[in-house]
């Protein structure tokens, strides 16, 4: 019961404190990827990398961008769980295949469907919650061009320190939205310099639950995830997944330079990942 209320109040927490989600299209003064030394991606520098965007059939409408993704196998996209909650896959649509996200260049993909790492565990009789902020959505198609990446093998206790690349067609510092895919470099705290931070940041942050599940990453000076990038992975220096970006403090128009992106570590759910990958067909 403790538990279930624990899990609750961190559900709250985070609901009302913010999933990144894409729907949030403007910011008054912000300079939401955001911050300092962000750079463009090059063309097939990170060919699995893909957009999670309204479906579109007009091929010369903009991409309208909702969450990142990255593809795991030619059919199966790794991203974050709240990017489907209250939306119909039958109105999404991946987009692949281009660093510039575009209806032009990029491959448009449908989804057959998505398995969130709750109701995989549920079907198991293991307990999922909101905080294993983690899903899989499966293609409708398999295209042998598509290019896949892999998990990290790096462990916990290697993290804190590291340097990883974090890349994706989240909110720039303008605000706007970018056809180019962006990248910035950041760096992993420990989770116990990363709630001290986080406590710094505002007492509200005090109450929530930094669970091992989940990284914190920052950068001097200051860079971090922005609205969009959600489901977006942080790579290692193999190209390989650290983390899907789950969270990001504080909200995009406050302190900037005390962001902190949190990320939710692949290597926790490599059953979850592999059972899906395995089977090939997502059941539900
Ligand atoms: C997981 O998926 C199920 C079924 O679609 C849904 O009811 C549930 O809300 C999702 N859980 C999360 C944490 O998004």
């Amino acid at each position: 019961m403790r538990n279930f209320e624990l899990l609750l109040l961190t559900y709250q927490l985070i609901t009302t404190l913010l999933p990144i989600l894409g729907t949030i299209r403007t910011f008054p003064n912000a300079e939401p990827i955001v911050g300092h030394n962000i750079e463009l991606v090059k063309e097939n520098e990170l060919p699995f990398v893909v957009s999670i965007a309204k479906k579109n059939n007009n091929p010369y409408a903009d991409i309208e961008h909702l969450c990142g993704g990255t593809l795991i196998s030619k059919k199966h996209v790794l991203t974050t769980g709240h990017c489907f909650t209250d939306r119909n896959i039958n109105n999404l649509a991946v987009y692949a295949k281009s660093y510039i996200l575009s209806s032009f260049r990029s491959s448009k993909f449908d989804i057959y469907s998505v398995m969130n790492y709750s109701e995989w565990a549920s079907n198991r009789d293991k307990i999922g919650s909101p905080v294993d902020d983690i899903a899989i959505a499966e293609l409708n198609i398999d295209d042998t061009r598509t290019v896949a990446t892999s998990l990290s093998s790096i462990t916990d206790n290697k993290t804190p320190g590291m340097k990883a690349l974090f890349a994706g067609w989240g909110a720039t510092n303008s605000g706007e939205y970018p056809m180019i895919m962006q990248k910035v470099t950041l760096t992993a705290l420990s989770n116990k310099v990363c709630k001290k931070n986080l406590k710094a940041l505002s007492s509200s942050y005090d109450k929530f639950v930094l669970r091992n599940n989940m990284i914190c990453f920052i950068a001097k000076p200051w860079a971090a995830a922005a609205p969009g990038d959600s489901g977006h992975a942080i790579l290692d220096e193999n190209l390989r997944i650290v983390g899907i970006l789950a969270w990001s403090y504080p909200l995009p128009g406050r302190i900037f330079s005390k962001q902190i992106s949190i990320m939710i570590r692949v290597n926790h759910y490599t059953d979850f990942i592999y059972d899906i990958i395995k089977n090939n067909k997502v059941q539900d």
